[in-house]
């Protein structure tokens, strides 16, 4: 053990953050966690192995103890009884109650361990999809906070349908639009789709539930989210939950302190350069978060509209997962392209959603990508699959007005979005009349963005008010 570990354990109040698998979900915790360790808390990020080796084979410093700001962050992560490769960790009806038997011991195990060792953990923090969480934290008498990594909109979906405080659409009437205290009317295929009777992840919209019969155990729900941005639904949700807006964390100018990062991809650095090569506000992003995946028909519409908008463009093109949909790139397709176009399997967003090259992104809507996106001024272009994304491109289009929607998500037609509905998409958001519109809408929340996470700003405030309440413990 190192010195500066010893010394550690004397002073620093111990936070363990416990995260569901999957990088939408490890980046904001983890972003938390570093933003935790940055005030003088010593954070333990921990998660299955499998989420480990990724993050291993991706990061350096994964397996050492690091310094960030004033205190410190380790990983400490725990075995869910399957091989990296086994097929079932894609089958949530299996891979679920799995993770929830190992997962309640392993956590269990760790905070013992670490009350043994005079390092107590005094407050678990976990994201939704492992309720199972706020329960350890229950028995062993822990304080408990659970991070939402979702809009402030969607959890209100997720309330109200738990709840039953509001028709949402059934099998015998599956097309009736939802109406929730202070947001727009949503279509029955624009309201968080594991909610949808037809929706073919009953899994997740358990999962997720689950952490709703929970709600009594957290002290706080932080969201991901930012007061200006969802300020009624924030507002009106805080008379019924302890939610705290303390995002977007994506650029909290204090979790810059930390290099810890949470790929579980190794990024390509090329595209880096590629962008710096090119003209300001001249490429459009492209990628779909790390689930989903396109059919081969739709691939090659989409690789025929973007060769056909001439448009330059970055495009993550990432292998699929097991059980997603299989595609590559169609034939001569980068050939055709030549330097107008880059495709990786994996980018840091982060740095090229920063890059003056990039005019817009043409995304899947997860949360993390939809923030990011607002975060740093970039309109957008919507291509929803399921869960929160439908949710997240109606807002994104209708509400806040930064983008062009190109499709509806899962619950509309399957039918595939045709090359030249994807040219007119492009064209739309990059030159086409309403671009200069669109582009200054982003920008006004890229500010509000900033002055939310700004010393002083509505989520610094909640953040420190919440660092204040585990410093009392
Ligand atoms: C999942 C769900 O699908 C999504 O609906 C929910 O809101 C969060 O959990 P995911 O599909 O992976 O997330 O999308 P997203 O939320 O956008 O998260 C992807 C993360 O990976 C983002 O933080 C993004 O910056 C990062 N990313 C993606 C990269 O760093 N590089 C890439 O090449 C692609």
């Amino acid at each position: 053990m190192s010195p500066v570990y010893e010394d550690s354990k004397k002073d620093l109040v111990h936070i363990l953050l416990v995260s569901f698998t999957g990088q939408g979900h490890v980046n904001p915790l983890l972003r938390l966690g570093n933003l935790l360790a940055s005030t003088g808390l010593l954070v333990t990020f921990s998660s299955s192995s499998h989420v480990g080796n990724s993050m291993r084979k991706a990061n350096k410093n994964i397996d050492q103890l690091n310094p960030v700001g004033h205190g410190m962050i380790r990983f400490e992560f725990f075995d869910d009884g399957l091989l990296d490769n086994d097929p079932r960790r894609h089958d949530l009806d299996l891979y679920m109650p799995q993770l929830e038997l190992l997962g309640k011991e392993a956590v269990t195990g760790i905070i013992k361990k670490h009350e043994k060792e005079g390092r107590p953990v005094s407050c678990l923090i976990n994201n939704p999809f492992i309720p199972w969480v706020s329960d350890i934290a229950h028995t062993l008498n822990i304080r408990n906070a659970v991070l939402w990594v979702q809009s402030c909109a969607c959890f209100s979906a997720y309330y109200h349908y738990h709840n039953k405080l509001a028709q949402f659409p059934t099998e015998s009437d599956p097309e009736i639009d939802v109406q929730l205290p202070y947001m727009p009317l949503l279509k029955n295929d624009e309201i968080p789709s594991f909610l949808h009777p037809s929706s073919p992840y009953p899994a997740l919209r358990r999962a997720i539930l689950g952490q709703f019969r929970n709600l009594s155990k957290p002290f706080c729900v932080l969201v991901e989210t930012f007061h200006e941005l969802e300020s009624e639904v924030i507002d009106y949700m805080s008379k019924f939950c302890p939610v705290k807006a303390i995002g977007p964390l994506f650029n909290n100018p204090k979790s810059q302190l930390s290099t810890i990062q949470g790929d579980c991809l190794k990024p390509d650095d090329d595209c880096i350069d590629f962008l710096n090569s090119k003209t300001p506000l001249s490429v459009v992003y492209i990628s779909f978060g790390s689930i989903i995946s396109m059919n081969q028909e739709q691939t090659n519409e989409l690789a025929a509209g973007l060769l056909n908008s001439g448009v330059s463009f970055l495009w993550v093109f990432r292998p699929a997962l097991p059980g997603f949909d299989v595609s590559v790139l169609p034939e001569k397709f980068l050939e055709a392209a030549g330097d107008r176009g880059k495709v990786v399997q994996w980018c840091s967003q982060k740095q090229v959603l920063a890059n003056p090259a990039v005019a817009c992104f043409l995304t899947h809507c997860g949360w993390n990508s939809t923030l990011e996106a607002l975060t740093t001024g970039v309109p957008v272009i919507t291509y929803p699959a399921w869960g929160d994304q439908v949710t997240n491109a109606k807002f994104l289009v209708d509400v806040l007005k930064v983008g062009v929607r190109l499709s509806r998500g899962d619950q509309s037609k399957k039918d595939v979005i045709s090359r030249t509905h994807i040219e007119k998409c492009l064209r739309e958001a990059t030159t086409g009349e309403d671009a200069a519109g669109i582009k200054k809408n982003a920008l006004k929340w890229k500010k509000a963005a900033e002055d939310a996470v700004a010393e002083g700003g509505s989520s610094d405030r909640n953040f420190k008010a919440f660092v204040d309440e585990l410093r009392m413990n």
